[in-house]
């Protein structure tokens, strides 16, 4: 059946547009943002540590699961769910996995608007000087300024839900293959420049680079364990349907296992760049690296207004960072958008309205949490942050955990080594492995760890 099936979005035009579709999903926020400031809140080097143990153990190995599932099946979330149990003659339960997954991917994006719309806003501050000459306490200012006003929140979280839904009304994989070519090597030359500067600060360099890569796990809370993990699917975009339905998109022939390991390797390396952009930065500047989601906008900044050509790199800097948010945001809301598309009979246009509408009604909530409803604690988080640890620590790794036992145990080894079709019979196997056994007990075994069980 798989065999001949074309997903009906179209497909990408090569191996190549799937890697430049995934890699713009798994870099972008949770890279440049997120990664600095969980690290710096959760005592540095022994929560990189299990970061990428994460990504290397449980991450690479679903997200080879979670393309093939799309690629077999050829739909959204829900319905590969629904075919794949068929074809294995497994539970019709499993496709609750996929709701999960579109629920996952709305609740995200109310707040990856918003922190994109901090972004975008940034691109005029930069362009209008802003930043020349600042030092810590004004940027400080500058931010405290910016997020205390949700009229300006609202107004940039409207713009980007607009840019995305513009983009997705389009269909995926069209307009965005070409912005993700030019982007991605760009964001690169600009993070690595970040880096050169960084690198002029000389001990705190050292500091930085320590703070990052010398582990004291005495730091790290077993709440701290269950971030790393939780930003190993996040950042890779895992546990919700985005790499599936991209999946879904992809031809026969590709090898799934080379794309992924040059996806996650992407990924990873960049936010190890911005980690080590932005740390010595910090400490240079007697900052706090649990400052906080606002971390990069009162670091970055700084660089800008006292780096030679800082004026010009700021605007490309927050231009690149806008762009890499909007080719993940499109992955968030594109499994409802294909869902009401294949099982609601809307055309894109009107599956994008409902869905976009409704997210950027729920980002509202997540614009207050940052001021007039910043008291508002619901389970001692704000809406913010209840948002951000419901979707990243609890929702994504129940996905992943459940793609793993599915593609492990419920779909037939006979289908899952078609889709795979490793040169190497031993590359089957260690993922085999992985997918049934490690990745799943990982999942589980962080979970004990942070209720006390262990
Ligand atoms: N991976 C994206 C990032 O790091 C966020 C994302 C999560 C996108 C889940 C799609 C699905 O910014």
């Amino acid at each position: 059946m798989a065999d001949t099936k074309k997903s009906q979005h179209g497909e990408w035009s090569s191996r190549f547009a799937f890697i430049l579709a995934a890699t713009g999903s798994a870099v972008g926020l949770g890279n440049i943002w997120k990664f600095p400031y969980i690290t710096g809140e959760n005592g540095g080097g022994a929560f990189v540590i299990v970061y990428l143990l994460c990504v290397l153990l449980i991450g690479i190995p679903i997200m080879m699961a979670e393309t093939l599932l799309g690629r077999r099946s050829r739909q959204n979330p829900i319905s590969t769910m629904i075919t794949l149990s068929d074809e294995a003659g497994a539970d019709k339960n499993w496709h609750y996995l996929g709701w999960m997954g579109v629920t996952a991917g709305f609740l995200i994006l109310s707040y990856y608007s918003v922190i994109a719309g901090w972004a975008s806003a940034y691109v005029v501050k930069a362009f209008s000087g802003s930043f020349l000459g600042a030092d810590a306490s004004s940027i400080k200012v500058l931010f405290d300024d910016f997020v205390g006003s949700p009229i300006k929140l609202l107004f940039w979280h409207t713009l980007f839900m607009l840019a995305t839904m513009l983009i997705v009304v389009r269909g995926v994989n069209t307009g965005l293959e070409k912005a993700v070519r030019f982007l991605m090597p760009s964001l690169f030359v600009l993070l690595m420049l970040m880096v050169a500067y960084a690198m002029t600060f000389d001990e705190y360099y050292d500091k930085g680079i320590k703070f990052l890569f010398t582990p004291d796990f005495s730091k790290i809370t077993a709440d701290g364990v269950l971030t790393a993990m939780g930003h190993a699917f996040f950042t890779l975009s895992l546990g919700m349907g985005a790499i599936m339905v991209y999946g879904s998109y992809l031809p026969k022939d590709v090898s799934i296992a080379k794309t992924v390991y040059w996806i996650a390797g992407t990924d990873t390396v960049v936010a190890l760049l911005a980690g080590i952009a932005i740390f010595p930065i910090v400490f240079a500047n007697g900052l706090e690296p649990a400052a906080g989601p606002g971390l990069i906008f009162q670091t970055l900044p700084i660089a800008f207004g006292n780096m030679t050509g800082g004026w010009l790199f700021g605007i490309l800097f927050f231009v690149m960072l806008v762009f890499a948010a909007l080719s993940s945001s499109i992955s968030l809301i594109e499994p409802a958008v294909a869902w009401l598309i294949e099982n609601k009979n809307m055309s894109r246009e009107q599956a994008c309205i409902w869905s976009g509408s409704v997210t950027w009604l729920m980002g509202f909530g997540v614009v207050f949490s940052f001021n007039i409803w910043s008291e508002l604690k619901i389970f001692d988080r704000t809406i913010f942050q209840l948002l951000d640890y419901l979707t990243a620590n609890l929702m994504l790794p129940i996905g992943g955990f459940c793609i793993a036992v599915f593609a492990g145990w419920i779909m037939k080894q006979q289908h899952t080594e078609q889709e795979l079709n490793m040169p190497n019979p031993l590359g089957y196997q260690i993922w085999k492995i992985l997918i049934s056994y490690v990745s799943p007990a990982a999942v589980f075994l962080v979970f004990l760890h942070v209720v006390g069980v262990l």
